[in-house]
Parts: C-alpha cells; structure tokens; sequence
C-alpha cells in the first residue's frame, strides 16, 4: 500500500492506508479525531464537514488520494468566534452535528465576513445558529469579558463534548 502524506491540524501525518479510504474514516478510526460525526454517509447532512484548503468539505464524500498533501482542519483544531457565540447563544440542540455545524459557519465567515440577515432568520429552524453567525462576525462577543469567561468555560466541556 502506498504511503500517503495527510496535513490534519497542522500535523504532518503519514499514512499506509488505501488510498480510496473516505477522508471521514481516516480522521475517525486512524487519526482518532472523533469530533468529525458520521450521519448520512452520503454527503448530504453536513455532520462530518471539515475543511480542505480552508473550503467546508464533506469528509464522508472525499477519499484520501484526494486530500493528500492539502490541509485538513477537524473541529478538534478549529480556533474560531464563531465557537464562541455558538455557546454563548446556546446553539447546540442534541449537539450531534454541531461539529458539521461550526466547521460551515467558520467556513462561510471565511468566505462572508459580513453575512447580513435575509429577515428570514428568527423564524427558521436555524434561528439560534444565523445568530450565531451574525454574532460572531459582528464581534460583539469580544467586548464582554465577564460573557466570555463564562463561555470560556463552557467551551471546554463544549469541545470535550464534540470531541467524544
Ligand atoms: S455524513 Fe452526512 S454529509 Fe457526510
């Protein structure tokens, strides 16, 4: 088997696996970064995004042939606001998918740093996550200490919570 070079939070890690092995199971059951879910396996429900190059990708869609030498951040390396407005608002509902959740919102942020309501917001479904969003690209968040130690700690049992 051909031994390929994986970039996965800013570790270098060399692999002899088959080079058609989705990127998800390489992440979960080599590399032990289990913060990266499995839902529909199909590509479609967004729990197991990660990024490549930076871009929200599904990580049950692409093989690892196709990620060798790119780097791959997983929710266990993502240092983003985003996280924290996330606690802050108590976005998480059973909490599955929020890793998906969070690796797409840090990714859109990326892309629109200024995302503005559509007004459709607080009555969707996603309502708690748009606010989120907004809150975490407003900064707003950054401005109270006495908030943000507060959810300093709750991230911590947040990330031990994603990462299981
Ligand atoms: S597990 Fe649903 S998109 Fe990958």
């Amino acid at each position: 088997m051909p031994e390929t070079v994986l970039h996965v939070n800013g570790r270098r890690e060399a692999l002899t696996l088959d080079p058609e092995t989705p990127l998800l199971w390489v992440l979960r059951d080599t590399l032990g970064l289990v913060g990266t879910k499995f839902g529909c396996g199909g590509g479609f429900c967004g729990a197991c995004t990660v990024h490549v190059d930076g871009v929200a990708t599904r990580a049950c869609a692409i093989l690892l042939a196709t990620v060798a030498g790119r780097p791959v951040v997983t929710i266990e390396g993502l240092a983003h606001p985003v996280q924290r407005a996330w606690a802050e608002l108590d976005v998480a509902q059973c909490g599955y998918c929020q890793a998906g959740q969070l690796m797409t919102a840090a990714a859109l942020l990326a892309r629109t740093p200024a995302p503005t309501d559509d007004g459709a917001a607080p009555t969707c479904e996603f309502a708690r996550p748009c606010a989120a969003i907004l809150a975490a690209a407003s900064g707003a968040l950054a401005d109270h200490a006495d908030a943000a130690s507060s959810v300093d700690s709750a991230n911590s049992v947040d990330s031990a919570e994603v990462a299981g």
